[in-house]
């Protein structure tokens, strides 16, 4: 393995060698004798190998160095290895692993205690998990106990996870289509407001068709009693609804008497500039779902909802009703109590929304007039750069990946987003610094104009 430089996270792009170098590719060659094939995609121009990362600095198997601008899926939003993370992993070393719903590791309460009380209740509940997927399980089932209805209303273009509860509810047919029959049917989805193509563009066309769900039921005749959705949807290319349209959906909810879970799994922990994004945009949730950056890097995530919802679950007689091995992982606890603390006292949605609007502002001006690009939008740090063909609609099939895949060389970690890949998809870490933003902007503006 080649030397490993040491960037200090604030550090522009290195590239030695072309990426993936001879490292990269030769791992790339033994991975593919040893992961299962659905897993990692492996070409010429992808993946690079991760060694090191700090800050928004990414080091791979060849020495080059990156800037991630994906927080690695939206996780590391207060930058990789961060020393919060970092303290608190050595502080929490002594309880590695605990009984987290029969003996409960200590951490465990004091991260229940935070977690009620960044919730908009007085009274919330919270179960703990381990992955956004496993947290949305867990606020589908509660959704079905309170509401008593199993039909689920979810919207065209979320993203909830790939687990059978949350994959049926995530209705891109990509994931789907080779385990449809075997999926819950009981789901209507809705359009979500697009912020190019809608004829109506306060909402109003999804807001018909959540009504007519509502009242008609699930494709298969389900009454619905739960609707899932995303208040900024996040793979879904970072579409951001219109003014008044979540508040105008909490009103049907309740119209209805039917419960909204807010997946708040990206947009949450300050990512959108608020820490939780839901009651700034007007949605007025019954449970709320969280992951990805709570733990800071540590896998963990939670499911939060007020005593009148949480309270439909029965008590538990000693066997828990829904649990699992790593509920309450104590060093994940002591991370996640870490993060929480450090939104709070170092203004994480302050920074987040103040870097987003440098980082907007600087793509638009940068892209936004360029052939192709249809939209540069963004609500904090959660921005998307929106391509389409000639006639100004159509979704530029896979532009967004192609986009990312080019900037790879150029030092630049990028996602696409959306349904067709046709977006660039920006979830960088609050440690972004002038320069890296500066260099940023420049390299994507670049990268597009070179890129069809
Ligand atoms: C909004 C949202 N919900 C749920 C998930 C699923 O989380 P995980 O991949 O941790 O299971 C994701 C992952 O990208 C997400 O963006």
């Amino acid at each position: 393995m080649t030397d490993t430089p040491q960037p200090t996270g604030r550090d522009l792009p290195s590239i030695r060698v072309h990426p993936p170098g001879p490292e990269s590719a030769a791992m790339g060659a033994r991975l593919h004798e040893v992961e299962s094939r659905n897993v990692t995609y492996v070409s010429d121009s992808w993946p690079v190998f991760w060694t090191r990362a700090l800050g928004a600095n990414v080091v791979d198997a060849d020495g080059n160095v990156f800037v991630d601008l994906t927080s690695a899926f939206g996780v590391a939003l207060l930058g990789h290895a961060s020393p919060v993370v970092q303290e608190a992993l050595q502080a929490g070393a002594s309880l590695i692993h605990g009984m987290g719903d029969i003996h409960p590791p200590a951490p465990k309460l004091e991260l229940l205690e935070k977690l009620a009380a960044i919730s908009p209740w007085p009274d919330a509940r919270v179960i703990l998990s381990t992955g956004g997927s496993e947290a949305v399980e867990g606020a589908l089932k509660t959704g079905a106990l309170a509401s008593g209805r199993s039909g689920l209303l979810a919207f065209e273009g979320a993203y909830h996870g790939l687990t059978a509860g949350s994959l049926s509810v995530t209705p891109r047919a990509h994931f789907r289509w080779h385990f449809e029959d075997r999926l819950y049917g009981g789901v209507a989805f809705a359009p979500y407001p697009d912020p190019i193509r809608d004829p109506t563009p306060d909402g109003a066309r999804s807001l018909d068709a959540i009504r007519a769900a509502l009242i008609n039921g699930a494709p298969n005749g389900d009454p619905i009693g739960t609707i899932i959705i995303e208040p900024v949807q996040a793979r879904g290319g970072a579409r951001i609804p219109p003014e008044g349209f979540l508040a105008e959906l909490s009103s049907l909810a309740k119209e209805y008497d039917a419960l909204v879970i807010a997946d708040e799994i990206m947009t949450g922990m300050g990512r959108c500039g608020a820490t939780l994004a839901s009651p700034g945009l007007g949605l007025d949730p019954d449970i709320v779902v969280v992951g990805k950056a709570l733990g800071g890097g540590m896998p963990i995530s939670a499911s939060i909802a007020p005593a009148r919802v949480m309270n439909a679950w029965p008590a538990s007689d000693g066997e828990a009703i829904h649990t699992s091995t790593f509920l309450g992982h104590p060093l994940s606890c002591t991370a996640a109590s870490a993060v929480l603390d450090t939104i709070q006292s170092a203004d994480v949605p302050g920074q987040a929304r103040s870097l987003g609007v440098t980082l907007l502002d600087g793509l638009r001006d940068r892209v936004g007039h360029l052939p192709g690009v249809a939209d540069v939008r963004g609500l904090g740090l959660l921005l998307g750069i929106e391509f389409v063909e000639s006639d100004g609609l159509t979704p530029a099939l896979g532009r967004g990946a192609r986009v990312a895949e080019a900037a790879l060389p150029e030092g630049l970690i990028l996602l696409p987003g959306g349904d067709h890949g046709h977006v660039l998809e920006l979830t960088p870490p609050v440690t972004l610094t002038p320069e890296q933003i500066e260099h940023a902007i420049r390299t994507i503006g670049n990268v597009v104009e070179r890129t069809p």
